[in-house]
C-alpha cells in the first residue's frame, strides 16, 4: 500500500440538501508524481459519490510498474527510462522487468527466454478455429476470439489464486501471442501457417512466422528485427490506459487470464487507442501532398467536422511523447537502411512541423504520439496495415500480463464496481400500452 494517512486535506462541500460542511480526507503519498486523496469512505460516511467520467483525475489502483510524467514527457518502467530500455535491452528483458520488477541477470535471462520459447506453439486443434473465419476477417477480430479461446485449451492455468498457474498463464500469453497473430495474417492471405523456431529472437521469430513460406527459406533483415523489437518495447506498457484498465476491470471479477487479455485486445482495437497508427497511415495517404496539409489542419480545427489529426494528442502527455521521439529516429534509420523512398515520412515530418506551429495545436498541447511514426516504419517493413494494431497487442500483452499479475497477487484486490450520477426519470407509475401517448 502507498503511504496512507500521513497527510490530510479538508474539503468543503456546499450541498443544497444538507448545507455546507467540511470533511477531512486522508492523502496517500506517491513515491513520485501526484499524491491521491483517499475517497473510499466518502459514500459510507457522507452519502456522496465523486464524478470523474474518463478518469481524468482518478487513480483506479496502486501500482509499482510504470510511471508517467505527462508534463515532462517521462516514461519509466520499474524506474528505468523508456529511451534507454528501447535502445539497450530486448523485448523479453522488458517483459521480465515489467513482471518481476528487476532486469534479469544472465541466468534469469536464459531461464526466462527458455520458458518463453517453449510455450510459443499453439495446441494443434486451435488451428481449426481459423477456418471458421471469413478470409477477409480483420485480424483483430481473430485475435479477440482466439486469445479468448485459449481458456478452453489450457485448463491448468486458469486458477488465478495459484501463483504457479498465474506464472504459467503469463508465459503462455507472451509466448503464444506472436504465433496467434502471424497465423491470423497467414490465414488472410491463404498461405500455410508457419511454426515458431526456437533459435530465433522474439521479433525475428515473429517476422519468420509472418513471411516464411515452405517453398523458400526466409532470413529476417537484422535492421527490421531490431526496429520491430524496439516497437514492441515502446508499446509494452503504459500505466492505466484504456486497454490495461479493461484487463484490470475484467480480472477484478476473477475471470480467467485469457478472457481478460481478450477483453484488453477488444479495447485496444478502437481508433482512439491502438487503432491510431493504422488511421495515421490512411490519413497521410489521403492528404497525399504537402500542399494539402493546411486544408486538413483546418478540418482538424473545425468543431463541426469529426476529422481529428490522427497520431496527435494524448490524454497524459502534454509536452511530448518520449516514445514518439525514439520512433521518429527509428523511422529514418529503417527507411534509410532499407533504401526505401520516403514520401510518407517526409509528409509526416512536414505535417508535424506545421501542426506544432499552429496555435490550435499549441494551445491544446497536441503533439505527435507514439503512433504517428510507428505506422510508417511498419509499412516500410511490409507489414500490412491491418496487422498494425495486432502488433501493438502482441507488445502490450507484456504490460497487460504484468498489471494482471500485480493485481491478482494483491490480497486487497476488490471487484471493480463504479457508481454513477443518475439523471434519469424519478419513480413513476406503469402505463398500460393503450394509454401511452
Ligand atoms: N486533432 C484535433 N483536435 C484534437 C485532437 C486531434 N488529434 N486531439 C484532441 N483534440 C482537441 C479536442 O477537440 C479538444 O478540443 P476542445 O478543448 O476545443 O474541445 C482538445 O483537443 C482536448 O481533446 P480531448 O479529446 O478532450 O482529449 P483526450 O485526452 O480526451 O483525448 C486522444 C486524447 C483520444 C488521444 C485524442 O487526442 C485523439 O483522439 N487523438 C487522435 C487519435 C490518436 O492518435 N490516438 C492514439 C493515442 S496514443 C495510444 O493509444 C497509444
Amino acid at each position: 500500500m502507498g503511504n496512507a494517512a500521513e497527510q490530510r486535506v479538508d474539503i468543503t462541500m456546499s450541498d443544497p440538501k444538507t448545507g455546507k460542511k467540511t470533511i477531512e480526507l486522508d492523502v496517500m503519498e506517491a513515491s513520485m508524481g501526484p499524491s491521491v486523496v483517499d475517497v473510499r469512505r466518502l459514500y459510507a460516511d457522507h452519502g456522496i459519490f465523486t464524478y470523474d467520467p474518463g478518469f481524468t483525475s482518478t487513480a483506479s489502483c496502486e501500482s509499482k510498474i510504470t510511471y508517467i510524467d505527462g508534463e515532462q514527457g517521462i516514461l519509466l518502467h520499474r524506474g528505468y527510462d523508456i529511451g534507454e530500455l528501447a535502445t539497450k535491452s530486448s523485448f523479453l528483458d522488458v517483459c521480465y522487468l515489467l513482471m518481476e520488477g528487476e532486469l534479469p541477470n544472465l541466468e534469469q535471462q536464459a531461464e526466462f527466454c527458455d520458458e518463453i520459447v517453449h510455450h510459443t506453439m499453439l495446441h494443434e486443434q486451435m488451428s481449426h478455429f481459423y477456418r471458421g473465419f471469413r478470409r477477409d476477417a480483420h485480424p483483430m477480430a481473430i485475435m479477440v476470439a482466439v486469445v479468448g479461446a485459449l481458456s478452453a485449451f489450457y485448463h491448468d492455468s486458469l486458477d488465478i489464486n495459484d501463483p504457479n498457474q498465474r506464472q504459467l498463464a503469463s508465459y503462455r500469453l507472451i509466448a503464444k501471442m506472436p504465433t496467434i497473430a502471424a497465423m491470423a495474417y497467414k490465414y488472410s492471405i491463404g498461405q500455410p501457417f508457419v511454426y515458431p523456431k526456437n533459435e530465433l529472437g522474439f521479433a525475428e521469430n515473429f517476422l519468420h512466422m509472418m513471411f516464411s513460406v515452405p517453398s523458400e527459406d526466409y532470413v529476417a533483415n537484422p535492421i527490421m528485427s531490431r526496429a520491430l523489437e524496439r516497437i514492441f518495447i515502446l508499446h509494452a506498457d503504459h500505466e492505466q490506459n484504456a486497454s490495461t484498465s479493461t484487463v484490470r476491470l475484467a480480472s477484478s471479477s476473477q475471470a480467467n487470464p485469457f478472457a481478460c487479455i481478450a477483453a484488453g485486445i477488444a479495447s485496444l482495437w478502437g481508433p482512439a487507442h491502438g487503432g491510431a497508427n493504422e488511421a495515421v497511415l490512411s490519413m497521410l495517404k489521403e492528404i497525399g501532398t504537402k500542399e494539402r496539409i493546411p486544408e486538413y489542419l483546418a478540418k482538424a480545427r473545425d468543431k463541426s467536422d469529426p476529422f481529428r489529426l490522427m497520431g496527435f494528442g494524448h490524454r497524459v502527455y502534454k509536452n511530448f511523447d518520449p516514445r514518439a521521439s525514439v520512433l521518429k529516429e527509428s523511422a529514418h534509420e529503417v527507411l534509410g537502411a532499407l533504401g526505401k523512398t520516403t514520401p510518407l515520412l517526409e509528409l509526416a515530418k512536414e505535417l508535424e512541423r506545421i501542426a506544432l506551429e499552429d496555435p490550435y495545436f499549441r494551445e491544446r498541447k497536441l503533439f505527435p504520439n507514439v503512433d504517428f511514426y510507428s505506422g510508417i516504419i511498419l509499412q516500410a517493413m511490409e507489414i500490412p496495415v491491418s496487422m498494425f494494431t495486432v502488433l501493438f497487442a502482441v507488445a502490450r500483452t507484456a504490460g497487460w500480463v504484468a498489471q494482471w499479475k500485480e493485481m491478482s497477487s494483491d490480497p486487497a484486490n476488490k471487484i471493480g464496481r463504479p457508481r454513477q450520477l443518475y439523471t434519469g426519470e424519478k419513480p413513476r407509475k406503469f402505463v398500460e400500452v393503450n394509454d401511452r401517448k
